[in-house]
This record gives structure tokens, sequence and C-alpha cells, in this order.
């Protein structure tokens, strides 16, 4: 695109009065009529007084001589319909697949970003409802990667809070829970609804909670080692979740981690006049009451959530300078999130701050989760639940059990991954087994099979051909729907980097679908083992090759591993 459009600039500028800046080029919307357009012709007549079709064959006319186009025309109230030579066409997708970054454009280099995600709270096993700030933090992160930013995640886990006083009192005072490991956050679940349980008939434990809290608070023994023990017993079990999805942190700076940076906080923002007494408590105030007040500290001295997030971005902002911070988490913290955002601004704390929100999760079944009453899902369940349902799938495929398990797991957390990553993350999304496990559709299998496809189609041409060799192998498309494969293919650089800067995944699974899609009429159409001229046979099979790179890296970024055969 780049190349036709410096030919259209050359081609402009020998036009008197015509603005460069006014051009634009396009994928063509149908084929038939060209690779790209441009209404550059249109946009001019009127300012030059001119008929619009003639403008466009005054442009063409004016495109220097080149190696590049096919042909040029002028279509409807004043189009340019332009088509590239199949061998400039080709000789781009075989420049694609020997890119290292696959035309990933590198705006990232020398910038660094922190993406905040997963984020659980302790003490609680890791559900449902933590699955999409993972996922789709994860797919920001490697979305970041792959356009060169270096990437700080950090798993903000919540590990302070009122919760621990009431661990603490049944921890300390309660029966022990029996038939369950003292060292499983199943233990510490069971304590948590036990203390709200019986809380409801004796209020007295409310109290008694508190004291443990601020005893805790003072890192008193035994609380101070017994709420590490907490962390580390939740800790183990999130790990094992983590290990499972292919999903890796640099820091666990967890709320505890700013514990000491709240007081100096509290000051600087007193000191900056960004927050006042109000009744007893330290609150910010919002220009033309935008928000409602945000309470940065309790009349008793006690911090709140935001007054760690602003610690929190204080200290990433001096440690790190990023170019942006991205959080993930639901739509029902947004207002938190513009409170605590506004206030840094204000405190000259400056980078691009984002908060990436998204919407519930709910089941087709209708199963709505709910830490409190115990009516939950555990990620642990849901993922052995795809495995098995993926395995049971590939019952009566021949081939050895490890290579059917092995393909069950890759299926199975794609399918949850995907479900997940290919709707906008803003919307509210219902998990369905037969969509995700779907084999048609727009799924992971399908993805996955598109993949695997072009592997075994590789190793019977490698076996059938065992002299040929693609590395001099030209790709001339010749048919519409190999010059259509070439084109769509083009397009991974760019469509990776919007959804880099959007932080939306969706983008790519959209496009990774519509690849399988025209991958798979391709095919169809364009047979490879059975061609008998070399040259073409070569030209589709490295057409085909190039295809898999770009669905490997892709399915890559949204944490997906491939197969060499399903
Ligand atoms: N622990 C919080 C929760 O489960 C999410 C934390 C998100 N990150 C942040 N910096 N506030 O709701």
């Amino acid at each position: 695109m780049q190349k036709i459009k410096t030919l259209l600039i050359e081609a402009l500028a020998k036009i008197d009065g015509t603005d460069a800046k006014l051009l634009e080029l396009t994928a063509a919307t149908q084929l038939a009529f060209g690779d790209f357009q441009t209404n550059v012709a249109m946009q001019h007549a009127k300012k030059l007084k001119k008929n619009p079709r003639e403008l466009a064959q005054e442009i063409i006319q004016a495109i220097p001589e080149n190696d590049i186009l096919q042909s040029v025309e002028v279509a409807g109230a004043g189009f340019i319909n332009l088509r590239v030579r199949p061998e400039v066409l080709g000789a781009e997708v075989v420049q694609l697949g020997q890119d290292t970054n696959l035309g990933i454009p590198q705006s990232g280099k020398g910038q660094r970003v922190v993406i905040d995600y997963s984020s659980p709270n302790v003490a609680k096993t890791m559900h449902i409802a933590h699955l999409r700030s993972t996922i789709i933090g994860d797919a920001i992160k490697r979305l970041h990667l792959a356009s060169g930013y270096e990437v700080i995640a950090d798993n903000h886990i919540g590990d302070w809070g009122t919760q621990f006083g009431k661990l603490l009192v049944a921890y300390k005072t309660f029966p022990k829970p029996e038939d369950i490991s003292e060292d499983s956050i199943e233990y510490l679940e069971k304590l948590y609804q036990n203390f709200n349980n019986r809380a409801e008939s004796e209020p007295e434990l409310q109290e008694q909670a508190r004291a443990e809290l601020v005893s805790l608070q003072k890192k008193e023994e035994p609380n101070y080692s017994l709420w590490k023990q907490f962390i580390q017993t939740s800790l183990k079990e999130f790990d094992e979740v983590y290990q499972r999805l292919g999903i890796q942190f640099d820091t666990v700076h967890g709320e505890s981690f700013y514990n000491d940076q709240l007081q100096s906080l509290v000051d600087e923002l007193k000191h900056k006049e960004l927050i006042r007494e109000s009744e007893g408590a330290q609150v910010a105030f919002f220009e033309n009451d935008q928000y409602p007040p945000c309470v940065i500290q309790k009349g008793d001295g006690a911090f709140l959530y935001a007054t760690t997030d602003l610690a929190t971005v204080r200290y990433r902002i001096q440690t790190y300078q990023p170019k942006r911070i991205i959080y993930v988490t639901d739509s029902r913290q947004k207002l938190h999130f513009e409170q605590f955002f506004s206030i840094a601004h204000r405190a000259g704390w400056h980078c691009d701050m984002q908060h990436v929100m998204f919407g519930l999760m709910k089941f087709a079944e209708g199963v709505v989760m709910s830490t409190r009453k115990g009516a939950v899902i555990p990620l642990r369940d849901l993922l052995d639940e795809a495995e098995k349902r993926a395995f049971q799938v590939l019952e009566f495929v021949d081939y050895p059990d490890d290579e059917k398990k092995e393909i069950a797991r890759v299926v199975g957390l794609g399918a949850v991954k995907y479900q997940d990553l290919s709707q906008n993350p803003a919307s509210d999304i219902v998990f369905q087994w037969d969509k995700a496990l779907n084999l048609q559709g727009n799924s992971a299998p399908y993805l996955h099979y598109a993949y695997a496809r072009v592997r075994g189609i590789y190793a019977k041409h490698q076996e059938k051909f065992p002299e040929d060799s693609l590395e001099n192998a030209s790709i001339v498309p010749q048919l519409e729907i190999e010059r259509d494969l070439c084109l769509y293919l083009l397009q991974f650089g760019s469509v990776v980097h919007r959804a880099t800067q959007t932080c939306k995944p969706n983008l790519l699974a959209d496009w990774l679908f519509g690849a399988a899609s025209r991958f798979a009429a391709f095919y169809n159409q364009a047979p490879i083992l059975k061609e008998e001229s070399s040259a073409i046979r070569h030209s589709r099979l490295r057409l085909a090759m190039v295809f898999s790179q770009c669905m490997k890296q892709g399915l890559y970024i949204l944490g997906m591993d491939t197969l060499e055969r399903m």
C-alpha cells in the first residue's frame, strides 16, 4: 500500500491544485474491480471545478512508469481502481514470511508499558470471574511484546483488607474444618464462609475481627505470620492455574506491597491541595462534581482501595517511567479508575493510563457467579471440563492416547481462551460449550484445525517430493482466491498494531478467523499436492506456509498453542 501511495502522490504532484493529504487508499470492496481503490479524484473535483471521472483519468495518466501496477481504471462516479501485478503481490508475501516480525510494526521500541491484570483477591479460590482479566490481560501483554514494547506484567493481588481480620478470628477460634487440608485454599474459604454464617447471629465476631485486623496492621505476631501463610497458600494455588494457562508475571506486587507508602501518599496529596478534610476524613473532590467525592483516608486513619491504587501509580511511574499503564478489570470498577486517574493526573504523575473494562461472563445454563454464597465454579474445574469435552470429541480418532491427551489439552484451553478473546472485551458474554468447541464456526478448534491442516499438507509434500525445496520458490497468485489470501495476509501486521493500540485482542481474533476461512476456500479451489506443475505447486505451498506462520504467531499472541495434527 505504501508503495502504491508513493506512486499516487507523485501523480498528484503533477496536477495543479491537488493536495496529497487528501489521498486515501483502501482495500477494494470487491476483488473483481482491483486490489485497492481511492476516491481522491472525487475529493478534488469540486475544488478544481473538474468532472471527477475526467480528473481520475488525468491522475491515472500522471502515474509514473513502474513495475508494481498491472492495471489502473476509473470506475463509477470517479473511483480509481488499482490492481497489483501478481508477481509483485507474491513477492510481498514471500518477504512477509521472511520477516521475523511478520510485518508487525515495532512501534513500541524503546517504550515500556505496565499491565495490571488477573489481580485476584487472596484466600479465595480463583473462579470464573477472574478468568476474563487473566486471559484478556495476557493477550494484551503478548500484543505489546509483539509490537516491540518492553512489558512489565504485574499481578496486583488483593492481599490486604478487612477479610484478614475475619479469617484470623475463624482460624484461631473456630473448630477446624474437617477433611480439608490446612494448606489449601478451600480451607481458608471454608473459614471465611463459617465466619460470615456465624456473624449473622453473633455480632460480637465483627468486633473481634476488627481487633485482629488492627493487630495485623501493627505486624504483631502470630497474626503477621499467619497472614503470610494464608498468602503463600493462595499463591501456590493461583500459580497452578497460571501455569496451566501459560501465564507469567514479572512482578506480583500485591496491595500490601504499598502499605508503607500510604501515609506519605496522603501527605503529598494534602500538600498539593488535592484532598481536604471533610467530616473527619481526607477526601478528594472533582471539578464540577464530575465524579462523586473519593475518600482517601477515613476518620479512624484507615486507608482505602483508591489510596493503594494512587500509591501504586506513583510507584510505577517513579520506578519504570512507563509510556502506558493498562488495568484490566470488570466494568463495575469504572468509577474507581476514573476517580484515581483524575487525581493522579492532577498530582502530576503523567503517563497514558487506560482502564480496559470487560463485562460479565455468564454460563449458558444461567449459572451466576458469586463468591459469597458458595455457588462458585472454580477455574480449575472449568479447565478440566474443557479438556474432558475436547477429549470426548477425539474418542474415535486413531491416535496414541498421549497425543490425544495433548490435543485435548491444547484444544480445550484454546477453546476457553478464544471464546473470551473473540468477543469485544466490553460486552457481557455467555459461555457456551457447543459454541466454544464447535469445529465449524468462529471457534478455537476451527483455527487449530486450519493450522494443523497446512502442517499436514507440508508433511505430505515432503514425503511425496523429498527432493523439492521451497527456498527459492516464488509466489505468483493466479486465481482470484489466491490473490485474496495474499492481500489478506499482508494486513496481518497492521491488524496486530491496531489491536495493540486499542487493547482489543478481538480484532486479531477476527482476522485469524477471516484468514482460516480464506485458507479453506483457497485450498478447495487450488489443490497443492495434486497440482502437476511444480512452479504452481510451490507457489501455493509457499503461500500456505506463510499463512501458517501468521496463524501460529496470531494464536500465540492470543495465548494459544498450535498442533502439528488434529
Ligand atoms: N483485586 C481487585 C479485584 O479483585 C482487582 C485489582 C485490579 N487492579 C488495581 N490496580 N486496582 O477486584
